[in-house]
């Protein structure tokens, strides 16, 4: 089903939503602000905005997750809970959030450096930017999902880099997370079509090192395996009639 041009205006707010408070936390990272600091510019935003954190309460199978926002620092891969840990100079942090507003919803990601990082934190963070724009280009109507896959990752690849295992993109709209799947590396089998109308949240998570993820024992977070640097963006695409339409920029 084709969402009308209200809903497209619903997704779009929503998604304009998501980037002022990245934005906004963005701005704000420095050396000794802690997530929990960051969390809090997203729990004051949400409340001028009349949205609704679409991360805080979230539960997939082993209890709530605690925060708006999501705050991996260096080997965090995803889902790094707030802390009243402090950022220090030459981390990388990847700040994930999403917001539901009016019964639509966007996710989105971005790792920002925090004071003077090294050549090769900048590098990983450039890559795999690049390489969430390869695979929004093939967000398009009559590609599969595996075309976007295998634009991320030959791009990750081709420079050095690995996808870090078991996490995905997915589709979102009325939810969060809805069909289809979205895997960052190419999957056996043809993979779902693209159709007009879907919501794609496209998010290459990108280690330095080996793909090898483990959670940690507070349920959420996962880190690399092997303690190298992992760097992540995402964004909401709505698949529009003329090709990939962003909808998580302000
Ligand atoms: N962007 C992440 C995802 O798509 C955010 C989930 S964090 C959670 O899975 F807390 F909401 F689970
Ligand atoms: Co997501």
């Amino acid at each position: 089903m084709i969402p009308n041009k209200q809903d497209v205006e619903a997704m779009k707010e929503a998604g304009r939503i998501v980037a002022t408070v990245l934005r906004r936390i963005r701005e704000a990272v420095a050396p000794g602000v802690t997530t929990n600091q960051l969390n809090q510019i997203a729990i004051d935003s949400l409340a001028e905005m009349n949205a609704k954190s679409a991360f805080y309460g979230y539960d997939v199978g082993h209890g709530p997750y605690p925060g708006n926002i999501c705050a991996s620092i260096n080997e965090v891969v995803v889902h790094g809970i707030p802390s009243e840990r402090k950022l220090e100079d030459g981390d990388i942090i990847a700040i994930d959030f999403g917001a539901e507003k009016d019964g639509w919803f966007a996710d989105s990601a971005i790792t920002v450096a925090v004071g003077k990082i090294d050549a090769e934190s900048e590098r990983l963070m450039k890559i795999t930017q690049e390489a969430l724009g390869k695979g929004i280009e093939q967000a398009r109507a009559g590609n599969r999902i595996t075309d976007v896959s295998r634009a991320v990752q030959e791009y990750v690849e081709s420079h050095g880099y690995s996808l870090a295992d078991d996490l995905f993109g997915h589709g979102i709209g009325r939810r969060m997370h809805q069909p289809p799947n979205i895997p960052n590396i190419v999957m056996p089998g043809k993979g779902a079509l693209i159709e007009e109308g879907m919501g794609l949240a496209i998010e290459p998570m990108v280690n330095m090192g080996r793909s090898a993820t483990k959670t940690l024992r507070d349920g959420w977070t996962v880190v690399a395996r092997d303690g190298r640097r992992s760097a992540h963006y995402e964004h909401t695409v709505f698949v529009g009639g003329s090709g990939p339409e962003i909808m998580t920029v302000e």
